[in-house]
């Protein structure tokens, strides 16, 4: 369906800000904690971890609890998700453009500033003239000397706004002297997983029923888990109400011809028939001499 044009708009403007934290965000509590503490001391907050451990969703989560602190509810939460391929002046740009650093370019149509520093010292007044939550994602894929020096500058040079970098790998920033504040991501621990269970569980309808099974296979990964729960077996993802719809189903389709059946199906709701999809196919094999 196609948006108004005020929602494109919207969409558009909004793209840059930061998005909320998922609504069942679970665990983590140490690491929130930490940074929480350090908050008012520090400027660089790097948050290390494997793809799919949580990142990001602990970078959202950081920010949104930031924002809940006396000062900091006018800091403007902002997104830079670097992109593959990205270069390191492409990101400055973006660096500029998304801090407002541009509109206070004396000549914004004249010639861009020649140096990494100058590009970065307008990336830094614009971030001391306006608090921000600056969040810089998936920073790996930019070249690490790079984005190193371009993070050491602003440890030095920012105070009033706050910069969140995610990364799988390291950032080197203490061979700049410099020592931000580090949290390394390690799976989720047993409590927060089956949480994280229960969550998807209940937000999907369905009663999981392996849930150390899942646990076992997803070794306490967010994104893992999430994908064992969306991809159990039918049998486990049955609700009450589905079995008694699929046993009412089955006796009543004993007496069907194949057309009657596929007619019915075309008007069925879909989720209802993926999940008995797999388990009438299971009757009818039985059922073939
Ligand atoms: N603490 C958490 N609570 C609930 N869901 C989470 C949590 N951490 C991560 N997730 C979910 O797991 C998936 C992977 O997390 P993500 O933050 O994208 O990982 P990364 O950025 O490290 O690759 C996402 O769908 C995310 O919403
Ligand atoms: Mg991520």
């Amino acid at each position: 369906m196609a948006l108004p044009r005020e929602d494109y708009r919207r969409h558009f403007d909004e793209s840059s800000s930061c998005p909320r934290s998922t609504l069942s965000f679970v665990g983590r509590d140490a690491e929130l904690a930490r940074i929480a503490e350090l908050f008012d001391e520090d400027v660089v907050f790097l948050i290390y971890g494997v793809a799919g451990i949580g990142k990001t969703e602990l970078a959202y989560r950081a920010l949104e609890l930031a924002r809940t602190r006396p000062g900091w509810s006018r800091a403007v939460p902002t997104l830079i998700q670097v992109q593959p391929e990205m270069t390191v002046p492409h990101l400055l740009a973006v660096l500029r453009q998304r801090t407002g650093a541009d509109a206070a370019r004396p000549d914004p149509l004249g010639a861009r500033s020649s140096s990494l520093a100058e590009e970065l010292d307008a990336v830094s007044r614009a971030l001391e003239a306006q608090p921000r939550l600056l969040f810089l994602d998936d920073v790996h894929l930019i070249d690490p000397a790079a984005m190193t020096r371009i993070l050491g500058h602003l440890a030095r040079r920012v105070r009033a706004s706050r910069v969140f970098a995610a990364s799988r790998l390291e950032v080197p920033l203490a061979s700049l002297g410099i020592t931000p504040v580090i949290t390394r991501l390690a799976p989720l621990d047993d409590r927060a997983a089956r949480d994280m269970i229960t969550h998807l569980g209940r937000r999907l309808g369905i009663a999981v029923s392996d849930v150390t099974g899942i646990l076992q296979r997803a070794g306490g990964s967010p994104f893992f888990l999430q994908r064992e729960v969306v991809s159990s077996p039918a049998d486990e993802l049955q609700t009450a109400s589905d079995q008694q719809w699929l046993a009412k189903l089955v006796s009543t389709l004993a007496g069907w011809t194949l057309a009657k059946i596929n007619r019915m199906i075309a008007k069925t709701n879909m989720p209802r028939i993926s999940v008995a999809t797999p388990m009438l196919l299971r009757i009818d094999n039985r059922r073939t001499p």
